[in-house]
């Protein structure tokens, strides 16, 4: 085909020559009228039916069919692989911990296999031409809308698509797959219920400090042993100062693994603050936790609101409790509201007070709000 110069516009048909024309006289409208000049229109497969191009098509299927199973896999996982955490020293921690890379792994083969599929498509059935092409200015007017639109069609036409069933059942099936695991992501929330288990003890409603009948639950340091249980009282901490705690219920002295998963659970850690007795006085509680307090002692999650890092600092100066992990701060004088960064939840109170037995503190219960990052604030 050669390309007519370009000061001499080709002449545009009429609208009942456009409605007649086929769609090989359209492309061929197309290319002139947009000064196109195929050098290179091949065949790729000239004699049909071939034992290679049998051969190619099976390719192409295969990796489809990869993406599509993958997907598949991804969006079963996603859906029933059980995932919560467990400490490495727990059962089922192996099983658990595979949820993540499970999930990575599916969902990248899938995209990948998705890719090198469309890729093999294209290198072996869509016709390579090479094309010289003139540059337009302006926008498209109608007949070059429907020498395009001809054009596509007859690239579909001409990448033997529509007579590859294997092909396009295949793409189907990978691409359709891939697409409902893309869509599981931000559904899946509304099929996996995490709140159905937060009524036993590793729940997410729960932590450690939870109480078993009327078993005292103890705060106590970590040694480097836990074997060796250290409790906490009030003459321990002097004023303006800060000590983490763990719990601690004498069923569990001597059990090694217990103790353990107590200093290892992640929701576990508290920050036991003393304030300085003038800091004291300027105290603003929660509403409902006002006996949350035991005098100038006053005990938060060390687990952040904003994505759940340790919250190591107190600076006595400010009585503010400092995230290094994003620069979250939060008031101690104040139920520990957040008052910087990008924490938007208090950190949760656990409630404290003397065992009138031994003089050591007691949790009076778990925490009565969520631990950690803000994914509780989608429950309500
Ligand atoms: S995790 Fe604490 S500020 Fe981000």
């Amino acid at each position: 085909m050669s390309v007519d110069h370009p000061d001499v516009p080709p002449e545009v048909p009429s609208d009942e020559d456009l409605a007649r024309m086929d769609r090989d006289e359209l492309v061929r409208l197309g290319t002139k009228l947009d000064g196109v000049e195929l050098v290179e229109y091949p065949d790729p497969w000239p004699v049909k039916g071939t034992r290679a191009e049998k051969r190619a098509e099976r390719m192409v299927a295969f990796w489809f069919a990869v993406s599509g199973l993958t997907g598949l896999a991804f969006v079963v996982a996603f859906i029933f692989w059980p995932s919560k955490y467990v400490a490495p020293d727990q059962d089922g921690y192996f099983l658990y911990s595979l949820y993540t890379p499970v999930l990575g792994l599916t969902l990248g083969i899938a995209i990948l296999a998705l890719g090198v599929g469309v890729l093999n498509y294209t290198r072996k059935f869509i016709p390579h031409e090479i094309a010289v092409q003139e540059r337009h200015d302006g926008g498209s007017k109608d007949v070059d809308i429907r020498t395009v639109v001809a054009q596509l069609a007859d690239t579909g036409h001409r990448s033997t698509i529509a007579r590859r069933p294997l092909i396009k059942r295949s793409l189907a099936f990978g691409g359709g797959v891939l697409g409902l695991a893309i869509t599981v992501v931000p559904l899946g929330g509304l099929l996996r219920n995490p709140h159905a288990q937060s009524s036993n003890e590793n729940g997410l409603l729960h932590t450690g400090w939870l109480h078993h009948g009327a078993e005292k639950v103890f705060l106590r340091r970590d040694t480097g042993d836990p074997s060796q249980v250290e409790l906490v009282s009030p003459a321990d901490l002097d004023a303006g100062s800060m000590e983490t705690v763990f719990p601690f219920r004498e069923s569990e002295r001597g059990d090694h693994e217990a103790l353990l998963k107590a200093l290892n659970r992640a929701d576990n850690p508290v920050m036991l603050i003393r304030l300085r007795p003038d800091d004291a006085q300027k105290v603003i509680k929660h509403a409902g936790q006002e006996d949350f307090n035991y005098g100038d002692y006053y005990a938060y999650t060390k687990i952040c609101s904003h994505v759940g890092c340790p919250t190591s600092l107190y600076e006595q100066r400010t009585n503010r409790i400092l995230c290094p992990c994003h620069q979250s701060q939060f008031d101690a004088l104040q139920y520990a509201k957040p008052v910087f960064g990008p924490a938007t939840r208090k950190l949760a109170q656990l409630p404290i007070k003397i065992d009138p037995d031994t003089g050591y503190f007691i949790s009076t219960g778990d925490f009565i709000e969520p631990v950690g990052p803000a994914y509780w604030e989608r429950k309500s």
